[in-house]
């Protein structure tokens, strides 16, 4: 009678019922499904039910069930999405999203909600530095932790001056930003920058006519899904390469993409914080088992998808199941630390983004197939907090 009394309180209150011992405990995952990043919310995906398969599906009697929502990489679908999984679905936690604007969009409901977001890739700075949030936890990156320390880098090795290039949007500005304020501190000059439209350039060839003429050292670049395709072949044939090195934030020649993008993504050097090739026993046993289920490498994109879910998994042991307090569930989180397929990692109680290593990588024609090899690791990244101030209630 009093559950009865209990969840009809909660009902008219639009609020979820208090979960039972054996009730499942449900994830909503917002990812892109459709669209030009739908190859990756896929990966992340399939990456997830690895974890859950190889750390558990079940804690406490409570077994794990994930809805899952395409977010079609527009903002105001994925925040749609989101509240549908909220107050229809009434999930305890949310995973998600891919994109940096959908993240945007999504983060003020999430925060007034107070529901744990653990984001498996969307970079937005502002979701671990500006506009923090103690519901809002990320296991990905943030566009600046990818992308700062490649500035120095390359002024290391030589490089004086950078063409900028990259999707115009939240993403593609911030990953930009954070290597031209690191170049240019190291005495490098910017000598040109575009911001390509995101899902309307089919054709790279005007800027890269503009980058030839500029003849910058390198070029700089972020681009990912089937813009990075694009862009990789349209480098190749262009034959800028032998005169302009290719640079960028690694995803460009992420294993998702490079079945299609061949021998033409040789040549590129990129930072990210997983490449396959990384020498370790947890990777290699991480790839044999996503190898041997998918029959295709796992990449970034999967492991940040497997982490994720171990987090979750993890922090969910901590709770003994528990999920109806979000604030010891988000504790729970900050407790956890593993050594995983790309490194250790931890989460930073100060801004919520994952700590983590950062590898600068070429792409090489290692026999009949192309990889990335680890030419450099940057150590345990951390981000500083960027104008965050983890308050709760503070909007
Ligand atoms: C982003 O929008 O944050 C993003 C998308 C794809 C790869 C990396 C970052």
């Amino acid at each position: 009678m009093r559950i009865l009394f209990g969840l009809a309180l909660a009902l008219i209150a639009g609020l979820p019922a208090p979960a039972g011992a054996g009730d499942p405990i449900r994830i909503g995952v917002v990812l892109p499904f459709s669209g030009v990043y739908a190859a990756l919310g896929g990966d992340i995906t399939d990456g997830m039910m690895l974890a859950f398969e190889t750390f558990g599906d079940t804690v406490a009697g409570r077994r794990i069930e994930l809805i899952r929502e395409d977010s079609e990489v527009k903002p105001s679908v994925g925040l749609t999405k989101t509240k549908k999984l909220v107050y229809q679905d009434q999930v305890d936690l949310l995973v998600g999203p891919v994109a940096s604007n959908v993240a945007g969009a999504m983060r003020d409901f999430v925060h007034n909600a107070e529901i744990p977001l653990i984001v498996p890739n969307a970079g937005n700075n502002l979701l671990t530095g500006e506009r923090c949030s103690p519901w809002v936890i990320r296991t990905s990156f943030s566009n600046d932790q990818i992308n700062r320390g490649m500035g120095g880098w390359l002024f290391d090795k030589g490089y004086r001056s950078l063409y900028l290039l990259a999707a115009d949007y939240a993403a593609g500005h911030q990953m930009m930003a954070a290597v031209k304020r690191s170049f240019t501190a190291a005495g490098g000059a910017i000598v040109g920058e575009e911001y390509p439209p995101l899902r309307e350039t089919k054709d790279f060839a005007p800027y890269l006519a503009k980058i030839k003429a500029a003849k910058p050292d390198a070029m700089y670049v972020f681009f990912a899904g089937g813009p990075a395709i694009q862009f990789v072949k349209q480098v190749h044939d262009f034959g800028l390469k032998k005169e302009i090195a290719l640079t960028g934030a690694g995803w460009l020649t992420s294993p998702l993409f490079l079945p299609a993008e061949g021998a033409a993504a040789v040549g590129f050097t990129g930072a990210l914080n997983y490449v396959p090739s990384i020498d370790s026993d947890e990777n290699r046993q991480f790839q044999n088992a996503f190898q041997e289920k998918h029959g295709r490498v796992g990449s970034e994109f999967t492991v940040q998808g497997y982490d994720t879910a171990r987090l979750i998994v993890e922090a969910l042991e901590i709770t003994g199941g528990a999920t109806d307090d979000k604030a010891a569930l988000v504790a729970a989180m900050h407790q956890v630390s593993f050594t995983g397929p790309r490194g250790p990692l931890r989460i930073d109680p100060a801004t919520n983004n994952v700590i983590q290593d950062i590898y600068v990588f070429e792409t090489r024609q290692v026999g009949y197939a192309v990889k990335q090899v680890v030419i450099d690791k940057m150590e345990a990244v951390q981000d500083p907090p960027n104008g965050c101030r983890m308050e709760v209630g503070r909007g």
